[in-house]
């Protein structure tokens, strides 16, 4: 297995490219790509931890060498919020760096299933589906926006609340990433009653809790720890299913049937070949049900933003 991190150097891609080469299955591959010139030299320290995972670095404007025999990219390349921006605010500039980088993927690594961090994810998924879809590799099996950061949020401050042990929950988070688009199913954890106002504040801490990190870090970026363990768990689950193991299921925002949005977070079976199968989201609460209801224009706005990006 080969994993690619693109944006390597960063915040999240330096701490990716750790648990990467800490957590990968012997035998396996990591290749990192940045502009950045220090690069190299990340793969090189990265490469005195003794495990049987390979570490190459790459730096300048061509991300292709990287990118050759991948079977899974990891996308985390942009630029990350201030206080005061909204992710949408990352658009202007995070676009383009997405664009670039896809159409190398689909130029050297078609077949690779795509796991896309870079903000703002509502939309650069969408343009990393029209980049891919113009160059005719377009698969929607294996293009998935990372929204896992969302699930362990919520696994963390229910946990906290409840005074449960966070290893052992698995929350779902439904639509997208970003304010109101994120929607923790807590009417679905099982054994777990909330009160009105618990569900109120805690739906609330979850779609906030992105702010809450780049207002603590007061300008020097937002999450990227908590961010390259949600990434870690992503890839490591996306490798076991490649590799043919069963039952793995993760949120994703995919591109489903369509029936809330083109593309959609929810939970899927993954398998060798990505999506194995989209899997419903459930019974709602009359809460969720309206959240559901209230987010579905933002997210549809959000998504035409990126496919008009690529297309108009
Ligand atoms: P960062 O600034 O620390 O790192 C970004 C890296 O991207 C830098 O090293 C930069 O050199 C690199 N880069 C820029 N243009 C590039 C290009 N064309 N090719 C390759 N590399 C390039 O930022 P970060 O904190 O790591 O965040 C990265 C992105 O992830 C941001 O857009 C952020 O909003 C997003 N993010 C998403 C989630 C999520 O849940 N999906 C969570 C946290 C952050
Ligand atoms: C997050 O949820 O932490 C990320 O999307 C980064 C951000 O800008 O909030």
């Amino acid at each position: 297995m080969k994993v690619t991190v693109l944006g390597a150097a960063g915040g999240i891609g330096q701490a990716l490219a750790l648990l990467l080469k800490t957590q990968l299955p012997a035998g396996s591959e990591l290749a990192l790509y940045d502009v950045a010139p220090v690069t190299p030299g990340v793969a090189v320290d990265l490469s005195h931890i003794p495990t049987q995972v390979k570490v190459q670095g790459f730096s300048g404007t061509d991300a292709k060498p990287a990118l050759k025999d991948a079977d899974i990219v990891l996308m985390s390349a942009g630029v990350a919020r201030k206080p005061g921006m909204d992710r949408s605010d990352l658009f202007n500039i995070n676009a383009g760096i997405v664009r670039s980088l896809i159409e190398q993927v689909a130029e050297v690594c078609p077949k690779a299933c795509i796991g896309v961090i870079s903000n703002p994810v509502n939309t650069t998924v969408a343009i990393a589906a029209e980049v891919l879809k113009n160059a005719g590799v377009y698969d929607k099996k294996k293009l998935f926006g990372v929204t896992t950061l969302d699930v362990i949020r919520s696994n963390t401050f229910v946990a906290e609340l409840k005074g449960k042990n966070p290893a052992n929950m698995s929350i779902s988070v439904v639509g997208g990433h970003s304010g109101v688009t994120i929607l923790p199913l807590l009417s679905q954890v099982e054994g777990i009653t909330f009160s009105e106002d618990e569900i109120t504040s805690l739906t609330t801490r979850i779609q906030n809790a992105g702010t809450e990190v780049v207002e603590a870090k007061a300008g020097a970026g937002s999450a990227t720890l908590s961010m390259a363990q949600a990434a870690t768990k992503f890839g490591l689950s996306l490798v076991r299913a490649l590799q043919g193991e069963e039952n793995i299921i993760e949120c994703s925002y995919v591109e489903g049937d369509g029936k809330y949005a083109r593309f959609f977070a929810q939970p899927v079976l993954l398998g060798k070949n990505g999506v194995e199968k989209l899997l419903p989201i459930g019974e709602l609460s009359q809460f969720e049900q309206n959240a559901l209801n209230n987010m579905l224009d933002i997210l549809c706005k959000d998504i035409e933003l990126g496919e008009n990006y690529i297309n108009k």
